[in-house]
């Protein structure tokens, strides 16, 4: 499979979806799932480093995540500091930036630590800029740039006139991404779960039936491929574009 390394999109995010079918299929804990999906993971940065991708955001937890069994939802916040933890080497040598969006204040204490210190470790990278979504909702991110907002304009920090999409913007977790161009999300489920609301009002979505625990290289190159087919119009004419 040949993908163009023109036209190769600038921001990619990925919702990974379907460890817990994986597990199933294979008679095991959904556990086992998350474990493998890390894997699919580390595959997929270390492909989008190599055709210079330049922003990748994943969604690893969702704020509706935590209705999951507790022992589910436990583990995967220890899998999170494990990988983070472990991955921290091969983050610097391949001068990864590691950012998070989310409701993170209030993710439990041993996570929260862990995110920060890679984010610290990795700040100066520039090569990738890997966006990690964990306790992640779309609706509460818009939520809580608003209230922000509301209390700037009370205290006549930002004028009620001079607020625009711009500024709404600066006030996200994710005003350091560029708008998504391709979202990807796997296990055959075509819906959004709450992700990225404001950061893909023009993605080209694709969805692919392969679980996220065996979701490969080729299956990242077919997606790629198949964005590079579609003309992006940004409401404008054929012609135009
Ligand atoms: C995605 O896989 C991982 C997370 C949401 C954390 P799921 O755990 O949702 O897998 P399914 O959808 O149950 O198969
Ligand atoms: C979306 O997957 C969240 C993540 C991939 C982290 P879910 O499995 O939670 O989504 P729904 O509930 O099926 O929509
Ligand atoms: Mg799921």
């Amino acid at each position: 499979m040949t993908t163009q390394l023109k036209n190769i999109p600038n921001h990619i995010a990925v919702i990974m979806d379907g460890n817990g079918r994986w597990a199933k299929k294979k008679g095991k804990e959904r556990i086992q799932g998350h474990k493998k999906g890390i894997l699919s993971v580390r595959k997929l940065v270390e492909e989008a480093s190599k055709i210079n991708i330049s922003y990748l955001t994943l969604f690893a937890f969702s704020t509706e995540n935590w209705k999951r069994p507790k022992n589910e939802v436990s583990t995967l916040m220890d899998l999170i500091v494990l990988s983070l933890d472990k991955e921290l080497k091969t983050i610097i040598e391949n001068k990864i930036k590691l950012n998070a969006i989310g409701d993170i204040n209030s993710l439990p204490e041993e996570v929260k630590k862990k995110l920060k210190e890679t984010i610290e470790k990795t700040k100066k990278n520039r090569k990738l800029i890997l966006t990690i979504a964990i306790n992640y909702g779309g609706k509460e991110e818009i939520t809580n740039a608003l209230k922000t907002i509301i209390n700037k304009v009370k205290k006549n920090i930002i004028l009620k006139e001079n607020v625009d999409e711009e500024l709404i913007n600066t006030h996200l977790y994710s005003k350091n991404l560029p708008d998504v161009d391709l979202l990807i999300r796997t296990s055959g489920e075509k819906r959004i779960s709450n992700f990225l609301l404001w950061k893909i009002p023009y993605a080209e979505l694709y969805f692919t039936n392969i679980l996220w625990p065996e979701f490969s290289k080729n299956d990242f190159y077919k997606a790629i491929i198949n964005y590079q087919k579609r003309e992006r119009r940004f409401g404008k004419t054929s012609e135009q574009v």
